[in-house]
């Protein structure tokens, strides 16, 4: 299968997934577009396969196109990409957080036969989630942990910042919001993922730790985040997962549930 990506946001996850792409032989063109003119020069000349062209002129080139730009520009763009029967990996994934617009996007997807892929980004155990949320899951709570400074805080002994729903944990912690949307979306819902989050001076990097139990049975998983080398800020996780997206969509084996 031959096809052409366009890339929406040449940031730390836009060039990483781009440079990935550009090794991939199923693939044969590269659109990317940026709101900043510099990030997209740099990330074309880093690449073979790449031109710069505007969202509108390269829709009705691409198969697929890969948002990792912003929640705003999901917004912006979802509808129309779907629209025009093209498929759409989102990494803001917290902009489905309005039910009314995933539902939305969900029903444009169906009418036009194609997809929507929601990376599990920087948290792991989505694929238990998924598979356990086929039947009833009694409870599944995210503990984020993370030095005290990233979360803006200064304690010199750990301490728990939130324990409430997902959905009220995004109001407040809105730099979570991805890891959240991405749980509560594979499995109970925003209003029934219980999230913890926790500032701990003894953590030298970002983790998530999923618990749930069910009648699959009982289910941990962590992850300890290196930060991306290109945007302390992302986790690098975060911008493998897009990658490994990408191949599931290339690859004729797709693993996982
Ligand atoms: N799902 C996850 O677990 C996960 C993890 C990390 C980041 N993210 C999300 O993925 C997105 C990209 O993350 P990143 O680390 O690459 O960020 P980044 O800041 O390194 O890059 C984002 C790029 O998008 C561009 N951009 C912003 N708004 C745009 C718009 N409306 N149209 C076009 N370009 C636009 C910016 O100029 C920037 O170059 C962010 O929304 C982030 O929250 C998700």
């Amino acid at each position: 299968m031959i096809m052409n990506l366009g890339i929406i946001g040449c940031g730390a996850i836009g060039t990483d997934v781009a440079k990935a792409a550009d090794k991939m032989v199923e693939i044969e063109k590269i659109y990317l577009f940026d709101i900043d003119k510099k990030a997209e020069m740099k990330l074309c000349k880093n690449i073979k396969k790449g031109t710069i062209k505007s969202v509108e002129d390269f829709l009705p080139k691409v198969d697929v196109v890969f948002e990792a730009a912003s929640q705003k520009a999901v917004n912006e763009y979802a509808e129309v990409i779907l629209n025009l029967g093209k498929d759409l990996v989102v990494m803001s994934v917290g902009s489905l957080f309005d039910d009314k617009f995933k539902e939305k996007l969900e029903k444009i997807a169906r009418e036009k036969k194609c997809k929507i892929y929601l990376p599990s980004g920087a948290v792991c155990g989505i694929d238990g989630i998924l598979s356990a949320s086929i039947d009833v899951i009694d409870e599944v709570t995210l503990v984020t942990t993370k030095p005290p400074k990233a979360l803006g805080k200064n304690f010199d002994k750990r301490t728990v910042v939130f324990n409430g729903n997902a959905r009220d944990a995004v109001k407040e912690f809105p730099m979570n919001i991805n890891v959240a949307a991405s749980l509560s979306l594979a499995g109970v819902g925003f209003d029934n993922t219980h999230v913890e989050i926790v500032a701990d001076p003894v953590a030298t990097r970002n983790s998530h730790k999923i618990l749930a139990h069910g009648k699959f049975g009982r289910l941990r998983a962590e992850v300890e985040n290196m930060p991306n080398p290109n945007n302390s800020k992302s986790s690098y996780m975060a911008s493998l997962s897009a990658i490994a997206t990408l191949k599931r969509i290339v690859n004729p084996i797709q693993i996982g549930a």
